[in-house]
Parts: structure tokens; C-alpha cells; sequence
């Protein structure tokens, strides 16, 4: 665990840029530690008032590029507690399992693929036993057997007392019969809904249906900051295809999310690094499966994964529903059930991925500054007003007028009257406001502004009209 992923402000010289990140995110609140006021919650975290228009200007990048942009892709919002049968039907009842190893000495469990470099979700008891890694909690090398630990977070719905041990069996029953799960990924609510969407909006295929939203993983060892967390969100897009086309539209979805983490998001190319699945360590359903990788600043960990899913979900939703799940083609009457290719990104990964790009330190007139470089659509506030001095109503009353003028036109503006000038601007730097607008005494006069550029600290003076 990071020094300051703990919460604890650190000022350490040897501070990582990553330990820098995190602190920066809690003093200037962008992510708290989940339930931070009661010791924390593992694998949680909030987003406070800047984190949020953070993540908000994310989404509505994600979705005006996905959706609002494209004629052959649609939303839906399904519900996080979907019937479990959804979770027979998609696998992830028998199959959503992480290897799960024990230390015989002080019982610390871990996702055994972890403690040793090179193995997957895959990996067995004889290749663990075989490097027999050093227990990370108590130093010792005495394990036990890796057992399979389904991820999903299970709850009970309806009005039971799932905890009551002295309740009648027919409360134990009832128990037993309500338990359903928080959604482990968003997908499987597209794919339940797909007939609803063809039978109501008679979209052509290929067509995409996209979602953002919470996902719950019950995560063995949460680790990395907000990279593996056991609440996260996801945007899924599964695009319905016809089966001889996978290839041709894999490779096109494939370069069109490459475009949108580059051009939209801002993310070097360089980077990025897309990893070719084997087959061994792909899911089973998958016929292809690309991981894209980011090189954040302690490491490569994937951002997001692309995978063709083939007919999969749409055959085993039809099974187990008994609904048709077929296609029919409104030209030629043609009947299939359509293939998938899922891209499928954390917002997590993806706010970590930004900040990390954006994350720099120069200096100006000799002094060190911080400061987060987010492209003008990301980020949280896109102008910041202040008065040079806040002892002077005229100024602030000038100011408010243009405060005012700018939310108006641009809705994410800040003000700031506190400390001096300087400390306002290495604050701004630091929360990655592209530009900062001051009111001073000829602005009374000429009703011209100072308007300080974040990135290069020049200073221009505009009429207020101009802004
Ligand atoms: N529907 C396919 C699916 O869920 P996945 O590879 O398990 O595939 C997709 O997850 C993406 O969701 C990952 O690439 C990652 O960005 C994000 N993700 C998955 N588990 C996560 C976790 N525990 N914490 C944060 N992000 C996670």
C-alpha cells in the first residue's frame, strides 16, 4: 500500500508521483477513502466535489462520443440487481472465481495469481508450490491449497431474516431462495435487455448498446489506489453484429477506441499497449480478446479490455428465458443471432490514467509548482474569477458581475478571494483550471481583465465582452 493511499498526508521528499497523485487528490478533494471518518472501507473510495466534475465531464465525454455522436449506438440504465438467473445463464455463478490461497501460519488470504509474476486467474497449487512465494503478511512460505472465491457480492431481497440462526426452516428456506447479487459487470444488463431495445426501436445491425454504472467485485486483495476496487464503475459497449463480420468491425471499434483515449481523453499513444489475450488466459466465451494496457506510474495495469464474445450471452440468455433471441434482417429476412464485441473501460483506470498524464511539476521563477494539465473538457472547473484584493467592494462587486457573466455562459466557473494572488493560482494550478480571470483597478477603468494562462503562467489582459 502506498504511503498516502492511507489517507495520511505525506510531504516525503522521496514521495513517488503516484504517493504525489493521491495526495493531491485527497487535499484538494477529488477521491477520499471510502467511509474515511470510520478507519475506511477496503477496495472503496468517494469522490469529493472536484472528483466528482471530474468523473462527470468523463461520462458525458464517453457518452457524447459513444451515443449522441452515433447513429448505430443506444443507452440503457439497466438495474444493479438483476434476477439470478442472470448470473447462471451469463457463467459468472460457476465461473467468476479469483484463486484464492491461504497462509497456513497466519491465515492472511491472497489472490495467489498475484504473489507470483507471470501466472493468471488460471493458476494451480503444484505451479504456486513450484516459486512458493514468501507470505506478504507474517514472511513465512507455508501455504495452503488454491481454492476457487466467486467475486459476486451476495445480498437477500424481499423481507427475510437471513441472519437469524434460530429462525424456523421456513425462514432458512426463504433465506435461501431470496439471495440475489449486486451485478459484477454492467454487461449482462444490456444483453438481458436487447430483445426490449430491437422489439421497441428496430435498430439494423450493427447496432451498439452502451451503459455506465456501478459494479461490485468482492476483490480478494483490493490494491493499487483505485485500480482494483470492489466498487467500481464501468462503461460497456456490446455492438451486435453479424457473425461473418467480427473481424472487420473488432478492428474498427478496436481503432475507434484507441482515437477516443488519444484524442479525447488526452493519453499518450505511447502509453497504451494493447496486449493480444491468449487463448489460455482469455475468458472462456471469448474468441478474441485484446487487454489494453496504460503504463501508470508504478506499473502497467490494463485500462480497459475489447473482446468478441461471439453469440455467447444472446444463446445462453434465449436458453435460459426461452425467448427467440434471433435477428431478423429488415431487407433480406435473413435470421441470425447476432456476435458481440464488447469494449469495456473502468472509470476508475481511466480517471487514473488522465490524472497521471496530467500530473506535472515545473517551475516558475524558480519556484516549484504543481500542476494537473487536464484537457479544457475534463477539466473540473474551466475558468476561476477572483478580485485582487477582497477588502475592496468595488473590485468584488466588478468581480461578482463577471463571475456571474462567465457561469452563465460556462456553468463550471470558481470563485476564489482567498489568501494572495500567488497561493490563488498554485491552487488553481493544482486542481487543473485552464484559466484564471482577476479584477483589479483598471478594470474599473477599462473594463479589461487579467486572464492567466494555467499551462504557461502568461498573462494577457482581455475585455470583459471578449471572454
Ligand atoms: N464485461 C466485461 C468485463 O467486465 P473485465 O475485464 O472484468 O470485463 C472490464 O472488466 C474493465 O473494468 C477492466 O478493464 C477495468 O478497467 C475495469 N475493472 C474491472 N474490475 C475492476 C476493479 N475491481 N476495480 C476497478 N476497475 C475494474
Amino acid at each position: 500500500m502506498w504511503a498516502a493511499e492511507t489517507g495520511e498526508t505525506c510531504y516525503n521528499i522521496f514521495m513517488s508521483k503516484m504517493d504525489e497523485i493521491v495526495s493531491l487528490c485527497k487535499r484538494r478533494g477529488f477521491i477520499f477513502p471510502g467511509s474515511d471518518i470510520y478507519g475506511g472501507m477496503a477496495g472503496t473510495w468517494d469522490f469529493g466535489p472536484l472528483g466528482v466534475l471530474l468523473k462527470n465531464n468523463l461520462r458525458d465525454i464517453w457518452w457524447n462520443y459513444w451515443v449522441d455522436k452515433r447513429d448505430d449506438m443506444f443507452g440503457v440504465d439497466a438495474a444493479i440487481i438483476m434476477n439470478p438467473i442472470t448470473w447462471e445463464a451469463s457463467g459468472h455463478t460457476a465461473t467468476f472465481a479469483d484463486p484464492l490461497i491461504e497462509c497456513n501460519d497466519c491465515h492472511s488470504r491472497f489472490r495467489a495469481d498475484k504473489l507470483v509474476d507471470g501466472y493468471s486467474e488460471s493458476i494451480t497449487t503444484e505451479e504456486f508450490k513450484a516459486i512458493n512465494p514468501k507470505c506478504p503478511n507474517c514472511g513465512k512460505a507455508n501455504w495452503g491449497t488454491i481454492r476457487k472465491f466467486n467475486m459476486m457480492f451476495a445480498t437477500h431481497v424481499g423481507a427475510v431474516l437471513p441472519e437469524d440462526e434460530n429462525g424456523s426452516e421456513e425462514d432458512k428456506a426463504l433465506a435461501r431462495r431470496s439471495i440475489a447479487y449486486l451485478r459484477p459487470e454492467t454487461a449482462q444488463g444490456i444483453f438481458t435487455n436487447y430483445k426490449n431495445v430491437v422489439d421497441t426501436i428496430y435498430p439494423s445491425v450493427p447496432f451498439g448498446l452502451c451503459q455506465f454504472g456501478k459494479s461490485f467485485r468482492n476483490e480478494i486483495s483490493p490494491r493499487d489506489y483505485i485500480l482494483r476496487d470492489r466498487e467500481c464503475s464501468q462503461f460497456e459497449i456490446e455492438y451486435f453484429v453479424k457473425p461473418e463480420t467480427w473481424e472487420t468491425e473488432f478492428e474498427k471499434i478496436r481503432q475507434e477506441y484507441i482515437s477516443f483515449l488519444t484524442d479525447k481523453l488526452g493519453l499518450d499513444k505511447a502509453k497504451l499497449n494493447e496486449l493480444e489475450v491468449p487463448e489460455e488466459d482469455r475468458a472462456f466465451y471469448s474468441k478474441r480478446t485484446i487487454d489494453v494496457m496504460y503504463s501508470y506510474p508504478n506499473g502497467e495495469e490494463e485500462l480497459m479490455g475489447i473482446a468478441y464474445r461471439t453469440d455467447y450471452d444472446l444463446s445462453n440468455v434465449a436458453k435460459a428465458s426461452g425467448k427467440n433471441m434471433e435477428y431478423r434482417d429488415k431487407n433480406t429476412g435473413e435470421t441470425f443471432v447476432p456476435h458481440v464485441i464488447e469494449p469495456s473501460m473502468g472509470l476508475e483506470r481511466a480517471i487514473l490514467a488522465i490524472l497521471s498524464k496530467a500530473y506535472t511539476e515545473d517551475e516558475i521563477n524558480g519556484e516549484k509548482r504543481v500542476l494537473l494539465k487536464l484537457p479544457e473538457a475534463l477539466a473540473p472547473y474551466k475558468f476561476c474569477v477572483s478580485p485582487l484584493l477582497k477588502n475592496k467592494p468595488e473590485l468584488v462587486e466588478k468581480a461578482k458581475f463577471v463571475y456571474n457573466k462567465l457561469k452563465e455562459k460556462y456553468t463550471f466557473v470558481t470563485w476564489d478571494d482567498s489568501g494572495n494572488i500567488g497561493k490563488r493560482y498554485r491552487k488553481q494550478d493544482e486542481i487543473g483550471t485552464p484559466k484564471c480571470v482577476v479584477i483589479d483597478f483598471d478594470t474599473l477603468e477599462d473594463d479589461t481583465v487579467t486572464v492567466r494562462d494555467r499551462d504557461t503562467a502568461e498573462q494577457v489582459r482581455v475585455k470583459i465582452e471578449e471572454l
